[in-house]
């Protein structure tokens, strides 16, 4: 196991609780979608996994590593790269190699092996060529590209994307998710925060966040096309879920329950042929 969190609470005023007996378990390889609405504490979880918060209560290993030795924070944190939801705030050089750079420079990465780590960083993000522009003329979707450039040249086993995509527009969100699946299928560790549910639908398992607790965990399947768990996490179904719900109530049985625009269409041509 990757990730190993048992009995984890915590809180930011010593009163209320903003994780509360959190349990989790994250494979190496896996794609985990956190889903959860406004303040469920998806983003609280996560800045455990990288030292971002101290662990306050309970117990987490990442790697095996502990995460109640504060020793071990620097190794975490390169460990466990993060992407955040606005692309204007992660930069702080003025073209988008000495943006990369610098955070390597940071971790003491070799002078010598930098050059190559920053090629192949954007290489894979698709952003070969723009090494001398300034990270402020690029693209929401470009931006948040190079973001994660500059985690993958630490090359992390644990790539942990907090809403992401959330400022893109649809251009910029389908050039991040296309990414995330690459490195996904690059065998990577992928967490992906998000509250459209649509992007938790591509995820080996969803967590389901609310009130800092996790309400449940379990494939996509079983997740999102719960409507009484969704209503209770405060969530909207994804769109192929709802209309199988809205047709059963008008007495039109889809054979499966569909998640996807494409298992939709194939549902309801499966319909055709029956009438
Ligand atoms: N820095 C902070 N100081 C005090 N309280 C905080 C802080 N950050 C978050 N909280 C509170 O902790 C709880 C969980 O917040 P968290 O940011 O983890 O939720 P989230 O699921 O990531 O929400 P969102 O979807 O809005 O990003 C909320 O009640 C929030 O108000
Ligand atoms: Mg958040």
């Amino acid at each position: 196991m990757l990730v190993e969190g048992k009995d984890i609470c915590f809180s930011y005023d010593g009163s209320s609780l903003a994780l509360q007996d959190v349990e989790v378990n994250i494979e190496k390889g896996e794609f985990l979608a956190i889903l959860g609405c406004n303040g469920s504490g998806k983003s609280t979880l996560v800045k455990h996994f990288n030292a971002l918060l101290p662990l306050q209560q309970g117990k987490l290993r990442v790697a095996q590593i502990d995460l109640g030795n504060e020793e071990n924070i620097w190794l975490l944190r390169r460990l466990c790269g993060m992407v955040f939801q606005n692309p204007d705030n992660q930069f702080v050089a003025s073209t988008v190699e000495a943006d990369i750079a610098f955070g390597l420079e940071n971790y003491e990465v070799p002078r010598a092996e930098i050059p190559e780590r920053v090629r192949a960083a954007l290489a894979l993000v698709e952003m070969s060529g723009y090494e001398k522009r300034a990270p402020d003329a690029l693209s929401g979707g470009q931006k948040q590209r190079v973001a994660l450039a500059g985690v993958l040249a630490l090359d992390p086993e644990i790539i942990i994307f907090d809403e992401a995509t959330a400022m893109l527009d649809p251009r910029g969100r389908q050039e991040v998710l296309a990414i995330m699946d690459k490195l996904h299928r690059a065998g990577k560790t992928i967490l992906a925060i998000t509250h459209y549910v649509e992007e938790a639908v591509a995820a080996d398992k969803v967590i389901l966040m609310h009130k800092g607790r996790i309400l449940a965990c379990g494939s996509p399947e079983t997740i999102l096309t719960d409507l009484d768990l969704m209503k209770e996490a405060e969530l909207i179904p994804p769109l192929p879920v709802r209309l199988y719900y809205d047709l059963r109530q008008a007495g039109i049985y889809l054979e499966n329950c569909p998640l996807t625009e494409e298992e939709l269409v194939k549902e309801l041509w499966q319909l055709r042929s029956k009438i």
